[in-house]
């Protein structure tokens, strides 16, 4: 069968949640190569994160309809609308479940019968509290919040679309994701936290004793795996990890936070998490030999040409 051919003008991208902190970054990538269409209501991405070659397409994921259109004009769907945070799925999650999972159906369901490939955004958060590491995809899967159980059920509809009808969907398992354009706030990720910590002088908030670890991967090298999983023969119905392979400690973070800001923040101890996962990295051997991935960052360098200028 032809592969997606991302090297023509030709190509119809649509880029579901594309106007947010990682797919803006993939439509950036793609569209000197492609007409790329963001579908995005501006809830949560931003206008100022679109390129101006793009087409937006300004409506909800929840409307089917809508959004069965938009995947029937497109040969290849990256999807990265969601509702992000772990804690508020756990505040609210009848809001969390109808944004994470109905819409993946539907997008599915839209791709049957084509060639569409279907990129999906899917997370660590489906593992639960790690038995082993690192993580790797046969690890058990164990979410402990309904974002997780919503990610694990949409990342295994992808698998099983492919099973049943022969849709290229790949799910792409992220770790902890940072770089430009992750905003910060309660919800937000702990290096953008951080950032802003440290650059208003503020303490940096270490939660717990801090000897928790994560596996923190730059947007560029999502964005990289992103494109891979888009071509890659191999890569529909898997579920596939996208980390480094390598751990950082967040008390360790907040120290490198500090130095590439060059601030004077006092790094604080504050009330653990309730829940909080005490060591996460991934196995990322299934994403190098499918889809030929090597992240360029590791965390030093990453977060240095995030915040250090
Ligand atoms: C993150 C993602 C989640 C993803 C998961 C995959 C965010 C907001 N969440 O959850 O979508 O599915 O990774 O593994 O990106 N911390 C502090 N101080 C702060 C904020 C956080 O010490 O001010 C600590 C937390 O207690 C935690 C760690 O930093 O131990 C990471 O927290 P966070 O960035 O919220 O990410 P995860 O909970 O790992």
């Amino acid at each position: 069968m032809e592969r997606t051919k991302l090297n023509s003008s030709g190509t119809e991208v649509l880029i579901i949640g594309g106007a947010g902190f990682i797919g803006s970054h993939i439509a950036d990538s793609l569209v000197d190569n492609a007409n790329v269409t963001v579908y995005d209501n501006l809830s949560t991405g931003r206008s100022e994160n679109l390129h101006p070659d793009v087409s937006l397409l300004n409506d909800t994921i929840r409307n089917p309809e809508r959004l069965t259109g938009a995947v029937e004009q497109a040969d290849l769907v990256f999807h990265l609308a969601a509702q992000v945070s772990v804690q508020r799925s756990i505040e609210g999650p009848i809001f969390s479940h109808e944004t994470n999972l109905d819409p993946i159906l539907t997008i599915l369901e839209a791709a049957r019968g084509s060639d569409t490939r279907v990129v999906f955004a899917s997370s660590a958060a489906i593992y639960g509290e790690p038995e082993y590491t690192p993580i790797d995809e046969d690890h058990p899967k164990e979410p402990n919040s309904p974002y997780g159980l919503e990610k694990l059920t949409a990342d295994q509809y992808c698998r099983l679309y492919h099973d049943l009808y022969d849709v290229e969907a790949v799910a792409l398992r992220y770790f902890n994701v940072y770089g430009p354009r992750q905003q910060a706030g309660d919800y937000s990720g702990v290096i953008s936290i951080f950032r802003e910590q440290a650059r208003a002088g503020d303490p940096i908030t270490v939660e717990g004793d801090g000897a928790q670890t994560r596996d923190f991967v730059h947007v560029d090298d999502v964005v990289q795996a992103n494109l891979l999983a888009a071509t890659a023969e191999d890569a529909p119905g898997n579920g596939i990890n996208v980390g480094t392979g390598t751990e950082i400690t967040i008390r360790e973070l907040a120290e490198a936070v500090r130095q590439a800001t060059n601030s004077d923040s006092e790094i604080v101890h504050v009330e653990p998490r309730e829940g909080d996962i005490k060591e996460s990295v991934a196995d990322i051997s299934l994403a190098r030999k499918e889809l030929g991935y090597e992240p360029k960052y590791e965390i030093y360098d990453g977060i240095e040409a995030y915040l250090g200028e």
